[in-house]
């Protein structure tokens, strides 16, 4: 499969560069429809672009905040004050520093008593938000897990053949194992879709993912990642790079 990479020396360079990509982007959504709406990725590997968007002056002041809102193409189903929520790390690193309005932050509401329960709560925020017709995000970011899972659509999850929900709750082999997660539906609407992968563990599965030929399903989820209307842009630092 051939990825559209690009390769930075580091996870700064990486950050910086996706970033810039990621402001460009929103200023044409401003521009064009008014608003830009963002799914943002959890784990590590994002945090550092997002305290640079927060502490650069430049990239802080130069988004208009009334304007972007922000989504989380998976969450870990635990409070939204514990460690390893990926809300938790985005507010830390980023919404506690910028002046967004709260109702431009859409968290997934993880202190329903339920996963199942949180996941239709936060399907219902998307569409309210996109109205049902078709969510359609302007930047979407997204990792890649050792095993080529990416938000929390591990492989041969039956979360993979979901065609109508938008968020499902999912068990994983991680932890937290409880998830809730964008289905493909979403994740191929994006307009522009941002891979941030940094770090030599994730080697084995880029070269497996180029190694899939083309015109077949990816047997991984990241290979599932193909928007019919949308750009899907590899970026790497130099130890991922193969
Ligand atoms: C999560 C993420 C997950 C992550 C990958 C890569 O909730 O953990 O959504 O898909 O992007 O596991 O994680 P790292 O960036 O920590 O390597």
């Amino acid at each position: 499969m051939k990825l559209d990479t690009r390769i930075f020396p580091n996870i700064d360079t990486l950050s910086r560069a996706a970033l810039e990509e990621l402001l460009s982007d929103l200023r044409e959504a401003i521009a064009q429809r008014g608003r830009c709406a963002i799914a943002l990725s959890g784990g590590h590997t994002p945090e550092k672009m997002y305290a640079l968007w927060a502490a650069n002056e430049k990239y802080r002041d130069e988004t208009d905040w009334n304007r972007v809102h922000l989504f989380w193409g998976d969450e870990r189903y635990v409070p939204p004050g514990d460690p390893l929520s990926n809300y938790r790390m985005t507010r830390e690193a980023l919404l506690s520093h910028v002046p967004i309005p709260t109702a431009n932050v859409h968290a997934a509401p993880t202190s329903l008593p339920t996963p199942e329960q949180a996941a239709e709560a936060y399907d219902q925020e998307l569409r309210k938000f996109f109205g049902s017709s078709a969510p359609a995000f302007d930047v979407t970011l997204l990792g890649l897990g050792p095993e080529g899972h990416t938000a929390s659509l591990f492989p041969d999850s039956s979360a993979l053949e979901e065609k109508k929900r938008w968020v499902v709750p999912v068990q994983v082999a991680a932890v937290p194992p409880n998830r809730l997660t964008f289905t493909l539906p979403v994740l191929n609407s994006s307009r522009n879709t941002y891979f941030l992968v940094a770090g030599e563990n994730k080697r084995p599965i880029l070269s497996a993912l180029r190694a899939e030929p083309d015109g077949r399903p990816s047997t991984y989820p990241a290979g599932r990642i193909r928007p019919a209307n949308g750009r899907v842009l590899w970026f790497l630092d130099q130890a991922a790079a193969v």
